[in-house]
C-alpha cells in the first residue's frame, strides 16, 4: 500500500495544520473554560472549505478523498478536540446519509448550505435505551396524511442545538417487517414544531462542542424527509459509523501526536537537578514509546481511509483503528500530564485538557467493547 501523499492532500494537511496554529490555538483554552461553541471558526473553516472536504464540488464541498479528511481531522484535534468533533460529527455523521442516501431534491435542499458550514448536521441514533445496542431504537414514526408523525428522544446528539444546526437524521421504527422492528432514516429540520434540542451536557471534555438530548413530541415532517427506502434505516446508520470510525480514529491519532509536541517542548525547557528533564532516561523511554506506537497508529488509519477510497471492505480496518487509537490518546496524554508534572494538572496547559479530551475516544462513536464485537465477527468468530 502506498502511503505517499498526494499534493493536493499534502497541501490541505498544511493549510489545517497552519489555521489551527495560527487560528485555533490561541482561543483553544478560552474555548474549552466558558465552553462556547466556536461559531467563528467555523465560519472560517467553512471559508477554507473544511465543512465539506470529502463531497462533490458541484454541491459546494472540496471533492477530496477520505484520506485527506483524515489528515484535516488529525491536525485539527492535535490542536483542539471541540473543534475537531464538530467539524468531523458534521461531515461523516451529519452531511454523509444525506450525501450517500439523499435524492436529487433533498441533496440540492440541504449539501450546499452543509458543505459551506453556513449550516450544522447532526446524527441521531443513539437514545437512551439504544446505546451500544445500537438496533434498540424506540423512537417511532408513523405516516398519516403524507407526513411523517415522530415520537421519541435521542441523546449525546453532537451539532443539534447550535445557532446554525440545520437538521438532524434520525433512526425511527417506522412499521414491523418479519415480526424485527422495521427502521429508516428521516430528516428533521430544526425549527420543526414537536422537535427541541435539550439543555447541553456538562461533560468531562470536549467543553466547545454542542452536545444534547433531543425530544420528538408529535413532530411532524413531509413524508418526503424519508431518507433512503424505507426499512434500511438500521443498516445505512451502521455503515455510515464505519466510515465515521476513520474520523475519530484520525481524532486518538491528532489528540496523541498533540499531546507528544507539548510533552517534547516541556521536557527540553523544564530543568530539574541541573539539566533539562529530556536527558533523563525515564523521559525519553516515555516520550519515544509514544511516538513509536503514533506512527504505527497514523499508518493504521490511512490504511482504512485508503481501502475506503479504494472501494475496498474497510469495516474491520477502521473498527481496529478506532480501537488502537482511542487506547493510545488516553495512554499519551496521561503520559504527556504525567512529564509535565504539577503543571500538568494546571488548566494553563494544554496536555490538561488532552488528558480530559481523551477518554471520550474509548466511548465515541462506538465503544471499545463495540469495536472488539465488531473486529471478532469480521475475523468469523
Ligand atoms: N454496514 C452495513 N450493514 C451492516 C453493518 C455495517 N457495518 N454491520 C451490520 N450490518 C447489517 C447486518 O448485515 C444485519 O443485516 P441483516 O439483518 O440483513 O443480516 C443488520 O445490519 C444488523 O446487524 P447486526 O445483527 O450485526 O446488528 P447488532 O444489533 O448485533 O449490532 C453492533 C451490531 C455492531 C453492536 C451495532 O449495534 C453497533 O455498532 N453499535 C454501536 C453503536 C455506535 O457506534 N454508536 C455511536 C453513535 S454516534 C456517536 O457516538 C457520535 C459522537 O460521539 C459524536
Amino acid at each position: 500500500m502506498d502511503f505517499d501523499l498526494t499534493d493536493e492532500q499534502r497541501l490541505l494537511r498544511d493549510t489545517v495544520r497552519d489555521f489551527a496554529r495560527q487560528e485555533i490555538a490561541p482561543v483553544a483554552e478560552e474555548l474549552d473554560r466558558t465552553k462556547a461553541f466556536p461559531y467563528e471558526l467555523v465560519a472560517k473553516m467553512g471559508g477554507l472549505g473544511l465543512m465539506g472536504i470529502p463531497f462533490p464540488e458541484q454541491y459546494g464541498g472540496g471533492g477530496a478523498d477520505t484520506l485527506a479528511y483524515a489528515l484535516a481531522v488529525e491536525e485539527l484535534t492535535r490542536i483542539d478536540s471541540s473543534v475537531a468533533i464538530t467539524m468531523a460529527a458534521h461531515i461523516s455523521l451529519g452531511t454523509m446519509p444525506i450525501y450517500l442516501w439523499g435524492t436529487d431534491e433533498q441533496k440540492r435542499d440541504w449539501l450546499p448550505q452543509l458543505c459551506s458550514g453556513q449550516k450544522l448536521a447532526a446524527f441521531g441514533l443513539t437514545e437512551p435505551e439504544a446505546g451500544s445496542d445500537a438496533g434498540n431504537t424506540h423512537t417511532r414514526a408513523a405516516l398519516e396524511d403524507g407526513q411523517w408523525i415522530v415520537n421519541g428522544a435521542k441523546q449525546f446528539i453532537t451539532n443539534s442545538g447550535t445557532d446554525i444546526s440545520g437538521c438532524v437524521t434520525i433512526t425511527a421504527v417506522t412499521g414491523q417487517e418479519n415480526g424485527n422492528k422495521e427502521i429508516s432514516n428521516i430528516i428533521v429540520p430544526n425549527g420543526t414544531p414537536g422537535y427541541e434540542a435539550g439543555e447541553p451536557y456538562r461533560k468531562m471534555g470536549w467543553n466547545a462542542s454542542d452536545t444534547r438530548p433531543l425530544s420528538f413530541d408529535d413532530c411532524r415532517v413531509p413524508e418526503g424527509n424519508l431518507l433512503g427506502p424505507r426499512g434500511s434505516g438500521f443498516k445505512q446508520f451502521l455503515a455510515i459509523l464505519d466510515g465515521g470510525r476513520i474520523g475519530v480514529a484520525a481524532m486518538g491519532v491528532g489528540l496523541a501526536q498533540g499531546a507528544l509536541d507539548e510533552a517534547i517542548s516541556y521536557a527540553k525547557e523544564r530543568q530539574a537537578f541541573g539539566q533539562p528533564i529530556g536527558k533523563f532516561q525515564a523521559i525519553q523511554a516515555k516520550i519515544a514509546d509514544i511516538s513509536a506506537q503514533i506512527e504505527a497508529a497514523r499508518l493504521l488509519v490511512y490504511r482504512a481511509a485508503i481501502l475506503k477510497d479504494r472501494g475496498e471492505a474497510f469495516t474491520l480496518t477502521a473498527a481496529q483503528a478506532k480501537l488502537i487509537t482511542g487506547r493510545l490518546a488516553v495512554r499519551a496524554t496521561e503520559e504527556a500530564v504525567q512529564i509535565h508534572g504539577g503543571y500538568g494538572y494546571i488548566e494553563e496547559y494544554p496536555v490538561c485538557r488532552f488528558y480530559r479530551d481523551a477518554k471520550i475516544l474509548t466511548i465515541g462513536e462506538g465503544t471499545d467493547e463495540v469495536q472488539q464485537m465488531v473486529i471478532a465477527r469480521q475475523l468469523g468468530v
